[in-house]
């Protein structure tokens, strides 16, 4: 009955076995592909393609009895225990070898199946935790440590291993940096570690992928991220495309669940382009300590919606039927336990229904983006490293996005790697590190006439992790046409940018060399005495055709629409639409093709002015430049292409 109600609901692909080791191989070297033979071809014969999972995030006890050196250790020294999921090392070499094992065996036997499309990796790596301590993990972090240094003297160089005493003699004298025991690790030690980290996982990977491919070259591969610790720029090398699983329900605040939720998409489409959704969220998710709010009637299809206005090409929800045993009794399918369909079904099945008659329109199109918010996982990890209590790079980045999103802009992530090209104006939120590389095509962004903005602490590291000699903002003074004179923290510190405005956490004076002064700072909110007031904190340096903005401050809640606003002031961009803040526009274009995508995230019904004339494909009417929606409603609309000229 399972293919026949998926097929009445639109479905053309299921994902499936990501947690079925001891289904498939229930004795080692026994294997039983039976269930999932028959399901595939039960659902193929219903017009459903698969998409199969390796089962490493969950290896069967038979395996993980008498290797008790395969279990995952924590900072604390604690071995993992079987029982859960993610409980073997993903860097041990037994594990590694069953890994591969587990997939050669599944990709020879499903060769040949037709129906099988495509692979997950393994599932979520990292999501429950990253960082394993165990004696394999130690050993291959001091190869990746020699493979990156060749030397010890090039290593202790690179530590700056002279503080504190921990010049190092060999590679083997090397441990793996556990959090404040007894004070803080070295930084440029913890930052490598995280770069292994990253590196070693996607290694894991690799011996999937390599195996995956060589059976079938036709299939395609993916892995559902997105997590702390993985580098998916580089880790995408070896996928198709990246997934990204999509879980709203995480998010306490009303007013803040579209924009984190764009983002989280964001995240996957500035790695691979388009991605797919191996996970959509079903209804409420229910978890040993928390259930979410249950998503009114029509919220689930907005949000599936709202994955594929942001670049998604594929949506799976998590998951089918709800489970009756096990850890996730709680976490909403799209049946009931019962099996009985109910509103969550009709809904899904509308959503199927949308997607079979539009589809093809969508598919072959690309989110267009104009404002970009940067972000590197270096420095994301550079900045865990010496936090400070001050703003992060991922803070300050979900501010800026969600302000500009808020404002209908075109806006995206870019990975610091990617190309410039097409976008106008580039937010770097402090990122702590720079080298040349970066620096020249920073420089280069805005000699083509983009406008770039950072924030402090901006170039201030090399990519060891060690302070520059040379003033900040070291690499990119010129480009700025600025230098820092002092940099702390402050309560309560003003600056004045038409009104005072609280700067949120932390300071820099500036220096202004060839840029002028566009905010000064002022008294601190409670009078206390400081070096900045009158002095430089925001400056613009007009460079080749564009235009270097530098903000000695944090973007914070309460500065970031005035800095903001600073910034659109040297590129006036168009926005997409007139809405509320809780309504978003986004556009994809292809070729042929220009999707303007309106949701509206509120209960009641909302209105969108200057909108683009076109034909709304989802209720089939044309669309003047102003729609309403209704509550939790979505529109898609088809437009000319003289729409784009607002953007070339
Ligand atoms: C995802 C995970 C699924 C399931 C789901 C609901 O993070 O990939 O296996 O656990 O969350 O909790």
């Amino acid at each position: 009955m399972d293919p026949e109600r998926m097929a009445t609901a639109g479905v053309n692909t299921v994902r499936m076995a990501e947690f079925a080791w001891d289904c498939m191989e229930p004795r080692r070297g026994e294997f039983d592909f039976s269930l999932f033979d028959t399901a595939i071809e039960r659902l193929g014969a219903a017009g459903i393609d698969t998409i199969l999972c390796v089962p490493t995030a969950a290896p069967p006890r038979w395996l993980t009895q008498g290797h008790d050196e395969w279990m995952r250790v924590d900072a604390n020294g604690n071995r993992m225990a079987h029982g859960s999921r993610q409980h073997c090392c993903t860097n041990h070499p037994g594990f590694r070898a069953e890994s591969e094992r587990i997939t050669e065996a599944m990709a020879r036997h499903f060769g040949s199946n037709p129906h099988v499309v495509g692979w997950q990796t393994d599932n979520e790596l990292f999501c429950h935790i990253a960082a394993c301590f165990c004696g394999a993990c130690t050993d291959r972090f001091r190869l990746w440590l020699r493979d990156k240094y060749g030397t010890i003297a090039a290593l202790n160089g690179a530590w700056g291993t002279r503080f504190w005493a921990q010049t190092y003699d060999s590679f083997d004298q090397i441990l793996l940096p556990i959090p404040d025991r007894p004070t803080h690790a070295n930084p440029s030690q913890v930052l490598d570690h995280a770069r292994f980290l990253s590196d070693s996982i996607g290694e894991f990977q690799r011996g999937q992928t390599k195996i995956v491919r060589a059976a079938q070259p036709r299939w395609w591969i993916t892995h559902n991220g997105t997590f702390d610790h993985i580098d998916y720029w580089k880790f995408s090398e070896d996928l198709d495309f990246l997934g990204v699983d999509v879980y709203p329900g995480f998010v306490a605040h009303e007013a803040d669940k579209h924009s984190w939720t764009a983002l989280k998409c964001e995240e996957a489409r500035s790695v691979s382009g388009t991605f797919i959704v191996p996970e959509q969220q079903a209804g409420a998710g229910g978890q040993r300590p928390y259930l979410h709010p249950t998503p009114p009637p029509g919220q689930m299809r907005l949000w599936a919606w709202q994955s594929i206005a942001h670049g998604a090409d594929g949506v799976l929800h998590f998951r089918w039927r709800t489970c009756r045993f096990g850890a996730e009794i709680y976490w909403n399918g799209i049946l009931d336990h019962d099996n009985i369909p109910r509103r969550r079904y009709d809904e899904f099945a509308q959503e199927g229904a949308e997607l079979r008659r539009i589809g093809s329109r969508i598919l072959g199109t690309s989110v267009l983006v104009k404002a970009a918010v940067l972000s590197d996982f270096e420095q994301d990890e550079a900045y865990l490293t010496m936090h400070m209590g001050l703003p992060s790079p991922s803070d300050q980045r979900n501010l800026a996005y969600k302000e500009l999103l808020e404002r209908h802009l075109p806006v995206g992530i870019v990975n610091a790697s990617d190309c410039f090209d097409g976008v106008e104006c580039l937010i770097i939120p402090s990122f702590v590190m720079m080298d040349e590389d970066l620096a020249a095509r920073l420089g280069q962004f805005v000699e083509n006439g983009g406008v770039l903005f950072a924030t402090a602490r901006t170039a201030t590291r090399d990519r060891n992790n060690h302070v520059i000699s040379k003033t900040p903002p070291g690499l990119l003074s010129e480009l700025f046409g600025v230098s820092v004179e002092e940099f702390g923290k402050l309560s309560e510190p003003l600056l004045t940018l038409g009104n005072d405005i609280p700067a949120g956490a932390g300071y820099e004076i500036l220096l202004p060399a060839t840029a002028s002064v566009v905010a000064r700072w002022n008294e601190t909110a409670d009078g206390s005495p400081h070096a900045a007031p009158g002095q430089a904190a925001i400056t613009v340096n007009r460079a080749g055709k564009g235009a270097a903005i530098y903000a000695g401050t944090y973007l914070s809640e309460e500065n970031c629409a005035a800095l903001i606003d600073a910034l659109l002031s040297y590129i006036p961009l168009a926005p997409l639409a007139r809405a509320g803040k809780l309504t978003e526009v986004t556009c994809r274009r292809g070729t042929n093709c220009r999707l303007v995508f309106a949701l509206n995230h509120e209960p009641r019904e909302t209105t969108i002015m200057g909108l683009p004339g076109g034909m709304d494909l989802l209720s089939g009417k044309a669309c003047e430049g102003t729609i309403s929606l209704p509550g939790y409603g979505v529109a898609v609309i088809e437009v000319g292409e003289e729409f784009l000229r607002r953007y070339l």
